[in-house]
């Protein structure tokens, strides 16, 4: 069984570190953020060309042959719909909150979540793939019950419960959105600065838990279950988690 276990793993291995046979152009926003410039790093090392957006574009120090870094706001829609339109996939990877309504409407994950929606639709079967970067709080802990609920608000700061309701939020909007192609990639409750090992499970609305039960992963493997959803187009229009 331990030898089964183990040739799985570096099957895993194998698939997650072959280089794509397609290279795709890669909107990533969010680049500069901690979960996105994993996205950037793997995209990159598979070959594909990747348009990193940045408010402050100078913030990117990297330089790298396939990556180009541009100017952009997500508030900023007409913005948002040239740097996107004629590109395959467009990975979002944000925070913040806009404004002060204090409701879960004003986290930028829906408001981005939203925007590229409206911008994808009328490129119809052209509009690039878009991958969004879920919440953890959006997954199930036991049958009817999120993660979100389970928190305790005492330790949360406003804006990070506006960011949690958020991203349930924007859970809900993209099930209700059939006419793009969007996937949820959602991370465990824990992101670790671990190693990209390629070897972790996806999953559905449960959160995973492994052996010790931790429902944890790396940013570097997450990063990798991005550029995987960006190159195979597994799960489309489905929301998946992702951890060891
Ligand atoms: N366990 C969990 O569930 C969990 C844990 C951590 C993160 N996450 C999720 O992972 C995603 C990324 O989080 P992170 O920790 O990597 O964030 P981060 O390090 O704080 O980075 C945030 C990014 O958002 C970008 N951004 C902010 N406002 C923007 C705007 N108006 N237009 C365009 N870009 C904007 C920033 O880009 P510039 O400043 O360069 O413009 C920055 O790259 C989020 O969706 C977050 O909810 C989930």
């Amino acid at each position: 069984m331990r030898a089964l276990v183990l040739v799985w793993s570096a099957l895993l291995l194998v698939t997650a570190t072959t280089h794509a046979e397609q290279e795709l152009d890669i909107v990533i926003y969010g680049a500069t953020g901690e979960v996105g410039s994993h996205a950037v790093h793997e995209a990159l090392r598979r070959g594909h060309r990747v348009i990193a957006v940045s408010r402050n574009p100078a913030q990117v120090a990297m330089q790298h042959a396939n990556l180009s870094v541009v100017e952009g706001n997500l508030l900023d829609t007409a913005g948002v719909a040239r740097t996107v339109t004629g590109k395959d996939v467009v990975i979002l990877s944000v925070r913040g909150v806009i404004g002060n309504s204090g409701k879960p409407e004003s986290a930028l994950q829906f408001i981005a979540a939203e925007t590229l929606v409206d911008v994808l639709f009328p490129l119809g079967k052209n509009a690039p793939r878009l991958i969004h970067v879920g919440g953890s709080g959006s997954l199930e802990v036991e049958p009817g019950v999120l993660f979100a609920a389970k928190l305790p608000k005492i330790l949360l700061s406003k804006d990070l419960e506006i960011e949690i309701l958020g991203q349930i939020l924007t859970l809900e909007f993209f099930r209700k959105v059939d006419d793009v192609n969007w996937t949820y990639v959602t991370p465990p409750m824990n992101f670790t600065n671990g190693p990209r090992t390629g070897v972790f499970r996806i999953g559905g609305d449960r959160a995973l838990k492994d052996s010790r039960g931790r429902t944890r992963v790396s940013r570097a493997d997450f990063a990798v279950a991005l550029i995987d959803e960006a190159e195979q187009a597994r799960h489309p229009r489905q929301r998946i988690s992702v951890a060891y």
